[in-house]
């Protein structure tokens, strides 16, 4: 694990930009303030977001100290929800339900689909950066298994058909995405 002791110019406001703080101070404020701990994940959520979707040691123990928690109950909660990626990951992370229910149902094939079209494994990134493939624990949604969790969306009843149009449909918003910034980039206003 990683030097607990806290380094100053580690503090959240040096981390992350005023509005992610607001945002963590907004759910500081939902809670009695002897209650420190259940802001954590909100907290880890707003600083991972801000962090190109992962954190660092030193953002765990910044938002630690900010919250006034020990630093092992930021950990314990950063590491125990697949949500929350430790590494640098691709940015669409598609989380795929291996457990029973979903298994069953053909979870495997489903992943073995997956992989082949994305041409990585298991815990690994695209070249491109934009897909991570994770494999999850049940995600509460066994009657429609096998599924698969991306960007907020659960995709159930899955079959191969299905994973390649919501590859698609990615794709499409990535392409709809680079025309917007394209078009941006060369209006007026930006070259000011
Ligand atoms: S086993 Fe996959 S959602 Fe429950």
């Amino acid at each position: 694990m990683t030097d607990l002791t806290y380094d100053n110019k580690l503090h959240l406001k040096n981390i992350v930009p005023p509005e992610a703080i607001a945002e963590v101070d907004h759910w500081i404020s939902k809670y009695p303030a002897e209650r420190k701990r259940p802001p954590i994940m909100a907290a880890l959520k707003v600083v991972q977001q801000h962090n190109g979707n992962y954190l660092t040691d030193e953002m765990m123990q910044a938002v630690a100290e900010y919250l006034d928690v020990p630093h092992i109950a930021v950990y314990e909660v950063a590491t125990f929800y697949t949500l929350f990626h430790l590494n640098k990951v691709g940015k669409h992370v598609i989380s795929v339900c291996n457990n029973i229910s979903c298994t069953l149902r053909g979870a495997n094939q489903i992943l073995q689909h997956l992989q082949n079209r994305l041409n990585i494994k298991v815990g690994e990134t695209t070249e491109d950066g934009l897909y991570t493939i994770q494999t999850v624990e049940c995600m509460a949604a066994c009657g429609g298994a096998p599924m698969l969790e991306v960007n907020k969306v659960y995709y159930e009843n899955l079959t191969e058909e299905k994973v390649d149009q919501i590859l698609s449909e990615i794709a499409q918003i990535e392409l709809n995405q680079s025309t917007e910034d394209k078009g941006e980039s060369n209006s007026p206003d930006s070259k000011e």
